[in-house]
């Protein structure tokens, strides 16, 4: 007699990672809304878990466990049953239909795609799980439907943005970088920080500087070069709107950090360590500082969407 099939036997499961934006220049806003960018980005150690399964035909539904749950949409808001959605309207809308499961550790509205990286899960979940004959660059332009950050959450590793931060080049990397990250206790909204840019910027450029102090550092593996030259033109805007956020950076620097950043629109705060020892070193003396609602040591680069292999 057949054994039964273990019910995770139905189950199609993704790990993405968060991001954090080693530099992020921004550029006057565009008449679609978006600003252009120079950014460099690099995946780091903090792990959503994407995971999918049939259901009827046109059903689509998702339930979120895990780090601030109670804060992602549960419903067709959440950005992993749009991507769903979007293959499932694509390849087949009267056939297709996913269960959905988000396991969280990367903060939500917290300036590190993490609901893109979702999003990625979920293009690479669904389209394994539905047998479709996509590429990497169509997921990837599926991807840039959904949201700027999703082509890089599907990719991962380094690369250099550039457009609305979904034209991708990768970056070469030396090594691998030490990360202490200072969560935040509240979200910032990442169109409220673009728009707090721009009544700070009226004459922000349309030729961005290209980050070449950073992406030089990357390729000497140099991390004291590399904390020298981070750079997020946001940080302003998001320290603005989080006055406590300047506190929690002075902070890291003082604590002996080589460099540090607000993540994207934040308001995590990414320090860069010498080594192992000192992210840990850093990590307990940020944490009983009591400035921020967490802090995550983390290694960079990691991989992007991939899937978990039994
Ligand atoms: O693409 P995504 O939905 O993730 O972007 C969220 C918001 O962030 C946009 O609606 C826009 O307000 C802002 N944004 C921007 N310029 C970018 C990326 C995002 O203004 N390059």
């Amino acid at each position: 007699m057949a054994t039964p099939l273990a019910p995770e036997a139905d189950w199609i499961r993704v790990r993405v990672s968060g991001k954090i934006n080693l530099a992020l220049r921004v550029g006057a806003v565009r008449p679609n809304g978006y600003h252009p960018l120079a950014t460099v980005f690099q995946s780091v150690s903090l792990f959503d878990e994407v995971g999918v399964r049939w259901d009827e035909p046109g059903r689509f539904t998702v339930s979120v466990a895990g780090d601030q749950a109670d804060l992602v949409p549960s419903d067709g808001n959440n950005l992993a049953v749009k991507a769903a959605k979007l293959l499932a309207d694509h390849y087949g809308p009267h056939r297709l239909g996913a269960e959905i499961t988000i396991r969280k550790t990367i903060p939500v509205a917290g300036g590190m795609a993490g609901g893109s990286a979702d999003a990625a899960g979920a293009l690479l979940a669904c389209s394994v799980l539905w047998d479709l004959d996509t590429s990497p660059d169509d997921l990837r332009g599926f991807g840039a439907k959904l949201g700027a950050d999703v082509p890089f959450q599907l990719m991962g590793g380094t690369a250099f943005g550039t457009g609305r931060g979904d034209q991708l080049v990768p970056v070469l990397s030396r090594g691998s970088y030490h990360w202490v990250l200072a969560l935040s206790e509240d979200e910032l909204s990442t169109p409220a920080v673009f728009r707090r840019f721009d009544e700070f910027n009226p004459e922000a450029p349309d030729d961005l500087p290209l980050p070449n102090e950073v992406m030089n550092a990357l390729v000497a593996g140099d991390a004291v070069a590399l904390g020298d030259a981070l750079i997020n033109d946001l940080e302003p805007a998001a320290a603005s709107m989080r006055p406590g956020l300047v506190r929690v950076l002075e902070t890291g620097r003082e604590l002996g950090a080589l460099g540090a950043v607000v993540s994207g629109a934040g308001p995590t705060c990414a320090f860069l360590a010498a080594n192992e020892a000192a992210a840990v070193d850093l990590s307990v003396q940020l944490s009983s500082e009591g400035l921020c609602r967490a802090v995550r040591r983390v290694t960079g680069p990691v991989p992007g969407a991939r899937l978990i292999t039994a």
